[in-house]
């Protein structure tokens, strides 16, 4: 793994010439007064590093003779490591991380001049800390104070997504390999959740199944906070509460993903609490793994991606038609956004060391992204008769035996050379599977 973090630097390197690019670490997240969260590193610096500890700085400056990768660390301190955990330290970064240079983090200002003088512009992204952009433009102002006199300096700043987030867009084989623990892991636990949900428990109930299962296989913890929403609350797509008694007849939606080694899964699977479905979610789920598996269907190399959320507005409108929750010609209602009452998200995401990973959907208007092997997304399209929705203009009053069914189904897919491969397959999502 060492080495694959050189040649991301080296890559990295190759596309930023004489400029020079700055990384900062994540801050660490207080939890409330002095109690910290368990430290995670921004990541940006853990692909080009693997460094993980807070109060660091990396540089990369390419056309420096001898350090092409400074990092700026903590320095040991025994006393300061009794209360808050083991420091690398400032000679292990060399060691350890391969830097060509290490200081302590309290020389920043001495030494990253000599970084930047001769550099042809800065990459650096803005982020959260506002006292670190300070620094950067303080440092960028005095260098072109004096550019006059030497002519030569950073002229711009740019910010390294540009650069870096096409890289991350395609994962590595080590990277995949993390991936696809971090889904084995979710997979076993919603498979457990499943196993576990039946009316009478509790929504936390259920993520706590879920959660034991994240770390006892060696899970970080959850990706994002987990969504165990049954009945009604599957209608509030970022539902946290998960505090409420399931009953029978009704559907539980469990959106949950494990973090595992920095990289992440995502899954979202809706079955009825009590085994059967009614025939109003019979009909709506069946739309939905339509859609999803039409969806999927379309990940494949060289196709644009905006194909995936197309294809799965046209198939749930179809089916919202054919219900007569909509009524109209396809096309025209797609082309008004009729099915948004019902429909009002995307359909995935990039995936990766971030939920919502990094990468561009989109150039520009007519230039759509195009699916290439080693990109990982998520494909989850859903419906939600949210209560109280106001149909769209010139469409019928919605039926109350559809009011509070919220559906989702999401997975995790591969983009390979042939086509794709579903990391999260293992957790069935047929009719005849989710019943019992
Ligand atoms: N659970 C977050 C998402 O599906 O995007
Ligand atoms: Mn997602
Ligand atoms: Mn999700």
């Amino acid at each position: 793994m060492g080495n694959e973090y050189q040649q991301r630097r080296e890559q990295l390197m190759a596309k930023i010439g004489d400029g020079t690019a700055i990384f900062c670490s994540a801050p660490s997240a207080v939890m409330h007064n002095d109690v910290e969260y368990s430290y995670r590193q921004d990541s940006d610096f853990f692909y080009l590093t693997g460094f993980n500890e807070p109060q660091a700085v990396a540089v990369l400056a390419p056309h420096h003779k001898e350090h092409k990768f400074v990092l700026f660390v903590q320095p040991k301190d025994r006393d300061a490591e009794i209360w808050s955990g083991y420091r690398c330290g400032v000679e292990a970064a060399k060691q350890i991380y391969g830097a060509d240079e290490a200081y302590p983090i309290t020389e920043l200002d001495e030494k990253l001049p000599q970084y930047l003088e001769k550099a042809s512009r800065i990459y650096y992204h803005f982020g959260r800390k506002r006292a670190f952009n300070e620094k950067i433009i303080t440092h960028w102002q005095k260098l072109m104070r004096t550019y006059p006199k030497r002519g030569t300096g950073p002229v711009a700043i740019e910010d390294t997504s540009t650069v870096l987030h096409s890289l991350r867009l395609i994962k590595s084989e080590s990277e995949l390999e993390l991936m696809r623990k971090a889904a084995d892991v979710a997979v076993e636990a919603h498979l457990a959740a499943m196993r576990f949900a039946q009316p009478g428990r509790y929504e936390y109930e259920v993520q706590a199944e879920i959660e034991h299962i994240f770390r006892l296989r060696g899970g970080m913890g959850p990706a994002y906070p987990s969504i165990v929403a049954s009945g009604i609350n599957a209608c509030v797509l970022h539902y946290i509460e998960n505090n409420r008694q399931m009953q029978d007849r009704e559907l539980l939606l469990i959106d949950a993903g494990c973090a595992y080694g920095y990289y992440n899964s995502d899954i979202t699977r809706t079955f009825p609490v009590g085994g059967k479905f009614t025939s109003e979610q019979k009909v709506l789920y069946e739309i939905v793994l339509e859609a999803q598996k039409k969806a999927i269907a379309q990940v494949k190399p060289g196709n644009p991606y905006n194909l995936i959320h197309d294809v799965a507005v046209r198939t749930l409108t179809e089916g919202l038609v054919e219900i007569g929750l909509l009524t109209g010609e396809i096309d025209k209602l797609i082309e008004e956004e009729k099915y948004k009452p019902f429909y009002m998200h995307r359909t995935g995401h990039w995936l990766g060391l971030d939920v919502h990973d990094v990468g561009v959907y989109q150039h520009g208007e007519d230039k759509p992204q195009i699916l290439q092997p080693g990109q990982v997304l998520t494909v989850e399209p859903g419906l939600y008769i949210v209560p109280d929705t106001k149909p769209a203009e010139g469409q019928p009053e919605i039926d109350p035996r559809w009011i509070g069914i919220g559906i989702r189904i999401e997975d995790d897919v591969l983009v390979t050379p042939t086509g794709n491969e579903i990391l999260t397959e293992r957790v069935p999502k047929e009719i005849g599977d989710l019943e019992h």
